[in-house]
């Protein structure tokens, strides 16, 4: 149930309230949204109110009827619409709700289901408005990425195997991937892509998409959820039996001609296809001396007729790279590969970007390919899966983390461009498609994400992706309360606690700029600051006996700031201007370089992974708070995780400044590190 539980609402607050029924105007098929729109407010307002509510053909009684319509249903009614109605009315998916009237309106089926959910939350969270408001979103483009494999297995899920897959094909019982699209739906989230994008040729196989890929769009479309696919570049010659994938070869052309043919036949409102190619040790065009682009422009072609996408993603780095070339950068990676490439792409590719030039780290200023294309269309790509994150054993609020991203100026030609405008056709580049994806990675687990608290990412994840200038804190709150109940004191310790959690991730796993020092080589959890450096995979800190971070400048290191629009670049390229929370991410100083606090960088790297680590140490205290305020079930489970949590960050506390104590030889001026 997640967020939607739909709470009672206590009595007196109840009683103000007289529906009785549901009234739909025009006629919907089940599988329509608006009819998915009805069953969730007959089931919702029951509950919240503890009354009966049904659903009435019945026009008579619409005092206490909630009146659901898409605006053409409702204007041909003989009814009229408000200029500020129309406003929102006039988007794709923007409703419109008057709570006075009971009144809900869409755009379209799916804006309906969005005005339903919308009214649902404030009713449930007892903050229902007394006027009439609307909502539209700011980008086209809001999906999910899973990473699951056709085992079950899920890359980087820390929630269980997977809702979709098992033993190869498609799982028969697809009950949780309709809770998932309702889920989804409720938080505004239009798309999904089901597979993952290290993907698995077999998944093109006539029998997997008849008789599983279908079904899956099937379930989710009622919700409006539309699907993709991931797709493997090599599978003309690994599935399709052909001699070579190079995309320009004429019979790999008509092989994915029909290829997706084939797949349209099954899904005929499919999104398209994500694509990881070059990345990693994916094959792609590079590996047949084809471009980027002409690789994308293959399945560009092949979905035009269907009106289809390519996502085409920008994660394409050497990953073989070698550090004793001071100008080697991995950061670099993304603009090398795809700036010049601006005019190459076809109209219907879309280039998906990570939110930092690395990798989902926990702390990474934007990548500077969103500013670099123009004419080609983007996605930015977060990740909900905590990957370096804790891995949802650590409870970590990752909204803020997004919001610095999101509310960053990236200056472009010396104008006003920040990153939520840059994602939104009403932006600077006015691309018509474009906005968010995040790798999500729920699984079979009963909390979804392995972590109830963890469920607050991807709450904030869909509410940015419609509103991107909203709060972190407002989220979280609207969060909880759907979540954990009203209640004041549930409210404030759960915000509280969650807005304190990637503060003090940040200071116990990797602060200044440095990334999340955890195991690079396998795992990607829990402390190993060694394992940086001394690979091909670029996620350097450069740490000797002297000093740390890497030199990104233009003057004198791998050239990266220079890839920002001047004023940005120039923010960075000089150590005086770089903001402390990303000095080693651009800059190599000594362990004595002083910081704008005052301190050495040393002497925060001890003070900050003590403050970070005492930080955790309240967690499960403050949690204790809740008991007997929450159900006992989700009690416990929050809490044995945040004792475990708890324990964790002292074994980063400690690994950390030893590492960098033993490294340098600085002692600790609190004499908590070091020979005294
Ligand atoms: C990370 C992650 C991989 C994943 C890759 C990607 O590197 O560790 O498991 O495949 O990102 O985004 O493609």
């Amino acid at each position: 149930a997640a967020w939607l539980r739909y709470g009672a609402l206590p009595a007196e607050q109840a009683a103000a309230y007289s529906i009785k029924t549901v009234t739909v105007l025009g006629s919907h098929d089940e599988t329509s949204p608006v009819a998915s729109a009805v069953r969730e407010l007959v089931d919702g307002v029951s509950k919240i109110l503890g009354v009966t509510v049904s659903l009435t053909s019945d026009t008579s009684s619409l005092s206490t009827s909630i009146v659901v319509a898409i605006r053409e249903d409702y204007l041909a009614a003989g009814n009229t619409l408000s200029a500020s109605a129309t406003d929102f009315l006039d988007h794709t998916d923007g409703y419109w709700v008057d709570p006075q009237k009971t009144l809900i309106l869409g755009s379209d089926a799916r804006g309906v289901l969005y005005g339903a959910f919308a009214y649902l939350s404030q009713l449930a969270q007892g903050t229902l408005s007394s006027t009439p408001f609307g909502s539209r979103p700011r980008a086209p483009v809001r999906w999910i990425n899973q990473w699951d494999n056709m085992d079950g297995t899920i890359e980087r899920g820390y929630g269980g195997r997977s809702l979709f897959f098992e033993g190869g094909r498609v799982v028969e019982d697809l009950s949780r991937v309709k809770e998932y699209a309702r889920l989804m739906a409720s938080i505004g989230l239009n798309g999904i892509v089901i597979n993952n994008v290290n993907a698995n040729p077999s998944l093109l196989s006539e029998e997997c998409l008849s008789q599983g890929v279908k079904r899956v769009a099937d379930t989710m479309r009622p919700y409006g959820v539309r699907i993709g696919l991931a797709l493997n570049f090599d599978t003309p010659r690994t599935l399709g039996g052909l001699e070579t994938s190079d995309p320009l070869d004429a019979g790999v052309v008509a092989w994915w001609g029909e290829t997706t043919k084939r797949i349209y036949n099954h899904v005929p409102d499919m999104l398209g296809f994500t694509i990881k190619a070059n990345s990693e040790g994916q094959p792609g065009p590079l590996s047949y001396g084809r471009t980027l682009a002409e690789g994308a422009n293959m399945f560009a072609k092949a979905l035009a007729p269907f009106g289809g996408f390519v996502f085409y993603r920008a994660f394409v780095y050497d990953h073989h790279l070698r550090e004793d070339n001071p100008k080697n950068d991995r950061a670099n990676a993304a603009v090398d590969f795809f700036a010049h490439l601006d005019d190459a792409f076809d109209d219907n590719v879309v280039v998906q970007v990570k939110f930092g030039p690395i990798d989902f780290q926990v702390r990474e200023p934007v990548s500077p390919l969103l500013a670099r294309l123009k004419r080609t269309k983007a996605v930015i790509e977060f990740m909900v899966a905590q990957e370096y994150m804790g891995q949802q054993s650590h409870a970590v609020y990752l909204a803020p983390e997004w919001k610095t991203i999101l509310d960053f100026d990236m200056r472009v030609d010396g104008r006003p461009s920040l990153v939520r405008d840059i994602l939104s056709p009403d932006g600077p580049f006015g691309w018509p498609v474009t906005g968010y994806t995040a790798v999500v990675n729920v699984g079979r687990d009963t909390t979804w994400l392995g972590h109830h608290l963890a469920m607050a990412n991807l709450y904030a994840y869909g509410r940015l992706a419609w509103s991107p200038e909203a709060g972190a804190r407002d989220l979280l709150d609207e969060w909880t309360r759907l979540t954990w109940g009203t209640d004041p004191v549930v409210v404030e310790t759960v915000g509280n606690l969650l807005m304190d959690s990637w503060p003090a991730y940040e200071a116990h796993s990797g602060n200044l700029g440095i990334q999340t020092l955890c195991d690079i080589l396998y795992t990607h959890y829990g402390p190993s600051p060694a394992s940086q450096d001394g690979n091909g995979w670029g996620q350097w800190t450069r740490a000797d006996q002297h000093g740390l971070g890497m030199d990104r400048t233009v003057a004198t290191g791998t050239g990266f700031s220079g890839q920002y629009h001047p004023e940005v670049a120039s923010l960075y390229e000089n150590i005086e201007t770089t903001p402390d929370d990303l000095l080693l991410w651009f800059h190599h100083v000594p362990y004595t370089h002083v910081l704008k606090s005052g301190k050495t960088v040393i002497q925060h790297f001890y003070d900050a992974h003590y403050e970070g680590a005492a930080t955790v140490q309240t967690y499960p205290g403050r949690w204790e708070a809740l008991r007997g305020k929450v159900d006992n079930a989700r009690f416990e489970h929050v809490g044995f995780k945040l004792r475990y949590q708890a324990g964790h960050a002292l074994v980063w506390r400690d690994s950390v400044c030893r590492f960098y104590h033993a490294l340098s030889g600085i002692d600790d001026d609190k004499k908590r590190v070091g020979h005294y």
